[in-house]
């Protein structure tokens, strides 16, 4: 049965591994995705294969970094759905060395993608994440 106000949930790095994974089972539970991604082709299996599970899906090639991209995405996200109820930040680089191996280019890398990224999110007064527009009758969430 479809829920008549579904849960809209956005997971950034849907295009594959733990972000697929998770947007297949929330596609499950009858959840909204909107899924981004740099990888346009991971999006589209991810797409694919959420719609194999009747799920209803957005996808967005967004890079986390870039604020302006984030800030159209979440745009799109409220203009379609007008609501976010659960963001699942996810989008990461795993590291290949250690800390005392990195160069600062991969530690720049690596603080960008899994805090910056993550705080431009919930920045986002569009979103409501700080204001508490997010948290909707069943409670917000934002899973980092
Ligand atoms: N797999 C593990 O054992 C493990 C352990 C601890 C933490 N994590 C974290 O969990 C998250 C998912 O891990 P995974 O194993 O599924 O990795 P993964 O590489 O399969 O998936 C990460 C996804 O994030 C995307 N991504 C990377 N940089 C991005 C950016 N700047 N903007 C948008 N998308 C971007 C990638 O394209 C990829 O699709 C990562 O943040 C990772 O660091 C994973």
């Amino acid at each position: 049965m479809v829920a008549s106000d579904p849960r809209v949930t956005v997971v950034t790095g849907g295009g594959s591994g733990i972000g697929r994974a998770t947007a297949i089972r929330l596609a499950r539970r009858g959840d909204v995705l909107c899924l981004c991604d740099v990888s346009a082709t991971g999006l589209k299996e991810t797409a694919a294969l959420v719609e194999s599970e009747r799920g209803r899906v957005l996808t967005g090639i967004v890079d986390v970094r870039n604020q302006g991209q984030v800030r159209a995405w979440i745009a799109e996200i409220l203009e379609r759905f007008d609501k976010i109820d659960c963001l699942f930040s996810n989008a990461g680089v795993n590291a290949r060395s250690t800390v005392a191996e990195m160069t600062l280019a991969q530690w720049s890398l690596l603080i960008d993608t899994h805090v910056a990224a993550v705080v431009d999110f919930l920045l986002s007064e569009r979103a409501g994440f700080m204001t508490g527009q997010l948290v909707q009758p069943n409670g917000g969430q934002v899973i980092w």
